[in-house]
């Protein structure tokens, strides 16, 4: 940019002072020309009607006077008179000169430069004019020269021989100078010069000033362009980290989309499979009865119809058998409840828990099952869910505090919610023997016993089947306790 703007500076530059010297030139050549017309009027005019004049002897014959016949005394006079009223003006004087290398008056005697220029034009007869500038004490001038007239026959009145001239002017001009010319030569030329210093430096000034314009518009436009590309880039930038971005959401939509499906698919699965081993179990726990209750009746039947035949020993035996009958029959209702708590299609109504709790409690006080036992069931329980499973939940719980309390001097059994609680936790708290929260987890799986079966007999299935209830209807249920103290179990149903 900085080579182009000094390009077009000088460019500017070159065009602005071409034009500056054009318009001195113009008006100095103007000068020039009204200088010539003056010497032709002088020339053409004047000098016939003096000659006249003294031909008719209106004129004295030794009367001449270059004030009203030199046309270059006149055209100089009259030049000096122009620059000074020039210089009233407030503007440069311009030198003039009517240069000859045969002057007359010694004024117009020309300088070597000017004698050479007037060689020139005498070599040249078709070079009409010539200009150029220099620099004369390191100010620059315009200089324009032009031949003065030729010298003619009429001329030579007063340029020829001496002795042939007028005699008023011969006395007023001793010696030779302006005399001896010929017919056809230049004597002279006429030179103007005007300083260019006012005009070269508007040119500079008014360079300078475009130039600074076009270096501010220049940069203007360079950091207008800079900013646009920057705003561009960023513009760009962000739409790709939009694209990007909506591609990476989209991906993770996709993703998530997959996943969902296949944990959908394995759910499915799981629930099936579930399914199925639930109609297994059922069945078999089902079918089980019916060879269970043929051995227990024809045990009885032994014991009734030949059991005084048997010795105590073989009674003994028959009692065992029955026993255990029992127990599997315990054991398979248990499993049968279990596997109804999954597969029994639920109902969602409004449940009052301490009325459910209280008919259980009821229930175990009509078996005698509940010992010594106090409950203490908090009044106003409420809660959302199926009333069987949520019964038989209750049933698992009471019934496991009751049977671990059994042990103890004074056993208690609470039932109640945990005050502040949501969705609202339930709880059944008993003052029994607990056990190691190490085993909290076994806790819950089916057939997993944390105590002796002969201290504590059961199934093995109940927090098996309070679990699964629980989680069907969406809620969860957890134990706490230490071994001694009494266990603490807490359930919610739902959200
Ligand atoms: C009536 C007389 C007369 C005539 C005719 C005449 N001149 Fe002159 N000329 C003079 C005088 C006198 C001077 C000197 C004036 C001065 O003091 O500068 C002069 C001066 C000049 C000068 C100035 C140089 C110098 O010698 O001092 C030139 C050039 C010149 N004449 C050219 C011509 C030409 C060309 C013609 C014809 C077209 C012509 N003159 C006709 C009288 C004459």
């Amino acid at each position: 940019m900085g080579l182009g703007a000094v390009l077009v500076s000088a460019l500017v530059y070159g065009v602005v002072s071409r034009y500056v010297n054009e318009r001195a030139e113009a008006n100095i050549r103007n000068v020039m020309l009204t200088h010539r017309g003056l010497h032709r009027y002088i020339q053409e005019n004047m000098h016939p009607t003096f000659f006249k004049a003294q031909a008719d002897g209106q004129v004295g014959l030794d009367f001449y006077s270059p004030i009203i016949f030199s046309s270059s005394y006149i055209v100089r006079v009259m030049h000096g008179l122009y620059n000074e009223e020039r210089v009233k003006d407030g503007r440069p004087p311009i030198y003039y000169k009517m240069a000859s290398d045969n002057p007359r008056n010694p004024v117009n005697r020309a300088t070597p430069y000017e004698a050479q220029l007037l060689r020139r034009f005498n070599e040249q007869r078709d070079l009409k004019e010539f200009r150029e500038v220099t620099d004369i004490d390191g100010e620059p001038f315009l200089v324009h020269a032009m031949p003065f007239l030729e010298t003619g026959q009429a001329c030579l009145r007063c340029h020829g021989k001496r002795e042939k001239a007028p005699i008023g002017l011969q006395n007023l001009y001793p010696g030779e100078g302006g005399f001896n010319e010929h017919a056809g030569v230049i004597r002279a030329v006429e030179i103007i010069r005007a300083p260019l210093s006012k005009e070269r430096y508007a040119a500079l000034l008014l360079t300078g000033g475009l130039l600074g314009g076009l270096v501010g518009l220049g940069s203007l436009t360079l950091f207008n362009r800079h900013l646009r590309s920057k705003v561009q880039e960023r513009t760009i930038a962000l739409e790709m980290e939009i694209v990007e971005r909506g591609r990476a959401e989209q991906q993770v939509r996709i993703l998530n989309q997959d996943l969902e499906r296949r944990v959908d698919e394995r759910t499915q699965q799981l629930k099936a499979a579930n399914h199925e081993l639930d109609a297994f179990a059922y069945s078999v726990s089902h079918d089980l009865r019916a060879p269970l209750r043929a051995i227990d009746g024809f045990s009885q039947a032994l014991d009734e119809d030949y059991g005084e035949t048997l010795q105590v020993e073989g009674r003994d035996y028959l009692h065992r058998i029955r026993r255990g009958c029992t127990r599997m029959g315990d054991l398979i209702e248990d499993l049968l409840t279990l596997s109804r708590s999954t597969r029994r299609p639920m109902e969602n109504l409004s449940l009052d828990l301490s009325r459910i709790a209280q008919e259980v409690i009821q229930e175990l006080r009509s078996t005698g099952a509940d010992g010594r036992t106090e409950f203490v069931v908090q009044p106003g329980l409420v809660a959302q869910g199926d009333p069987v499973l949520v019964r038989s939940v209750l049933q698992n719980l009471i019934g496991n505090a009751v049977k671990f309390s059994s042990k103890v001097e004074t056993p208690r059994v609470e039932v109640g919610m945990v005050s502040g609680s949501h969705p609202a936790a339930f709880f059944v708290r008993d003052n029994g023997a607990g056990f190691d929260m190490a085993y909290r987890d076994k806790l819950f799986g089916a057939f997993q016993r944390l105590h002796d079966a002969e201290e504590f007999p059961g199934s093995g299935i109940g927090l098996a089947t309070v679990q699964r209830i629980v989680q069907r209807h969406g809620g969860h249920v957890q134990a706490s306790s230490q071994p001694g103290e009494g266990a603490l179990f807490t359930f919610t149903l739902g959200a």
